[in-house]
């Protein structure tokens, strides 16, 4: 008999395809986001669920649905997954690392680029009919080639980052739970800093840390009044990572030149404080969405899901205590 999984939101077509091969599925490709008792609902006998960073799967909710057997998360961050709770009952958790990494670093150098040189500040300009012709003084942004970059948090998308950073000729420092091997360190031209050093020093600060307990808040006020004046804050990793007050603080009172930020506490809903201001760029937590990228995505949490529940070890397997 084939297992049933729910699909919790809309996936592609081959995505289906091929969870319907080996799975009786029941799909939302209508998109609605379920309520967490919804959910409960709609996983009643199912033994799996392909789920993705809207939903929270809890203790409660692994209590309430105890056939559950495995959890595929369509991200690579999965602090919308209680961990520990699915290891004490057993339940097999995987999420997609590596796909997403090109397209994820991308967009922090977008948000680089972009808030740097003022991209969306003088395009809603030129939209409002404001542009009278070139000026010399005229909107003047930063160099982002020559600068140096801080790097909080140098996994993989971070070391991706620090990787585009040679074209920019510019000076790569990190700091990391770990220090990351030397050849990784020479191949990337990157120094390793302490994270007090690295604010000081950055000209451009990227956050590539998930989001824990141990990181809410990572950057805080105290944090931005150790950058300079002059720097760009980048966030396309989690929300939370930032204290927005105090990021739209910073902002308000000049201390800090400008962010680009994918991503945002409490989202989809923002702290209307960001939209007064033209000093920040503001993406809709868009760092993975290029078609390929959300298609191989999507594809690798159900090749997890179908391996965990017909007796094979998912190839990205969270909590492998639970195979023993
Ligand atoms: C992830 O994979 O964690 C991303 O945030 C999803 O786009």
């Amino acid at each position: 008999m084939k297992p049933n999984i729910l699909v919790t939101r809309e996936v592609f077509d081959e995505t289906l395809a091929y969870l319907s091969q080996h799975c009786e599925v029941e799909a939302n490709q209508q998109d609605m986001a379920f309520s967490p008792d919804a959910l409960v609902q709609r996983l009643a006998g199912k033994d799996g669920v392909m789920c993705s960073l809207t939903d929270r799967i809890d203790a409660g909710l692994l209590s309430a649905c105890p056939q559950i057997r495995a959890v595929a998360n369509i991200a690579v961050g999965y602090n919308n997954i209680d961990l520990a709770a699915c290891t004490a009952r057993g339940v097999m958790a995987t999420n997609t690392p590596g796909v997403l990494d090109d397209s994820t670093a991308d967009l922090a150098w977008a948000l680089m680029l972009a808030t740097a040189r003022r991209m969306t500040e003088v395009e809603g300009r030129i939209r409002a009919g404001e542009w009278t012709g070139w000026k010399l003084k005229q909107w003047l942004g930063v160099d982002v080639h020559h600068a140096t970059l801080g790097i909080i948090g140098m996994g993989r998308i971070g070391q991706v980052i620090a990787k585009r950073a040679m074209g920019f000729d510019m000076k790569v420092i990190y700091s990391n739970r770990k220090r990351v091997a030397p050849d990784i360190e020479q191949r990337l031209n990157a120094t390793y800093v302490s994270r007090d050093e690295l604010l000081k020093q950055a000209d451009f600060v990227v956050l590539q840390v998930p989001y824990s307990p141990e990181t809410h808040h990572l950057i805080g006020a105290a944090e931005l009044k150790a950058m300079k004046p002059t720097a760009i804050l980048i966030n396309s990793t989690r929300g939370g990572v930032v204290d927005d007050a105090a990021l739209i603080a910073a902002l308000t009172n000049g201390t800090l030149r400008g962010a680009g930020l994918d991503v945002f506490e409490n989202e989809p809903k923002l702290n209307p404080g960001f939209l007064q201001l033209k000093n920040v760029v503001l993406t809709p937590h868009i760092g993975s969405s290029t078609e390929a990228t959300r298609r191989a995505m999507a594809m690798t949490a159900a090749k997890n899901l179908v391996a965990a529940l017909t007796g094979g070890t998912p190839p990205n397997l969270l909590n492998p205590e639970v195979t023993k």
